[in-house]
């Protein structure tokens, strides 16, 4: 049996359509469940941030969630398989007029994302002071809250509507298999099956 942690939300959809693509049955989390439990398989769905966590304490064997959030929590976990879904990026944001100035000491930048955050600003050996936002980090930038923003790009509409424009591209992003190293050694026949059934599924599509 393997517990696999998934994303609420259109990352659970996707990777439950590969599991019925692979297995020829149904997975589907009936209404307000959070447990299914399909053929050797357990799911479980939580919040995209705490996939990592329930992987790393091994209440999850695998699970699936982006490469951003991984990035960001810099966890100790194996990373398994590019799934090819779930694509966005993470970009700096700030206002239609406004130019991003690196000669500038320090910048303030609100953002979900800390870490990812205050790692490419040392880059770029700028200053950053870092709000930390959980939520419609779009509005911070123009209510002088911050000079600019990180956060996640897909379609790039809700930067566009609130008059803002991405200056600069931090990474890729899309979603990942991961596993808890110790289920990764214990589990490995199980996972590795599961891997390359899923990497057909990926590759092909
Ligand atoms: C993300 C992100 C942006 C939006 C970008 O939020 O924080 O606000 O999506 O998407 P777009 O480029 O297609 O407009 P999300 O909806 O994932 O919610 P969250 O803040 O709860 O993570």
């Amino acid at each position: 049996m393997l517990t696999v942690a998934l994303p609420k939300g259109r990352i659970a959809e996707e990777t439950l359509d590969i599991f019925e693509t692979i297995f020829g049955e149904s997975f589907r989390f009936e209404s307000r469940k959070l447990i299914l439990q399909v053929g050797g398989f357990r799911f479980l769905l939580v919040r995209n941030q705490d996939v990592p966590t329930y992987v790393l304490h091994q209440a999850a064997d695998i699970g699936v969630v982006g490469l951003d959030v991984i990035e960001e929590q810099g966890l100790d976990i194996v990373k398994l398989l590019d799934m090819g879904i779930g694509k966005c990026k993470v970009a700096v944001g700030i206002k239609e007029e406004d130019e991003l100035d690196w000669s500038r000491p320090q910048m303030k930048v609100a953002s979900k994302m800390v870490n990812i955050t205050r790692n490419y600003f040392s880059e770029k050996a700028m200053g950053v002071e870092v709000v930390k936002l959980y939520g419609s980090i779009e509005l911070a930038p123009l209510v002088g809250l911050a000079d600019a923003i990180v956060d996640i790009v897909e379609t790039g509409t809700t930067m566009r509507e609130n008059g803002l424009k991405v200056a600069e591209t931090i990474m890729e992003s899309s979603a990942h298999l991961i596993a808890n190293k110790q289920s990764f050694l214990a589990k490995k026949g199980e996972i590795m099956e599961l891997y390359t059934e899923l990497e057909k599924v990926v590759r092909g599509a």
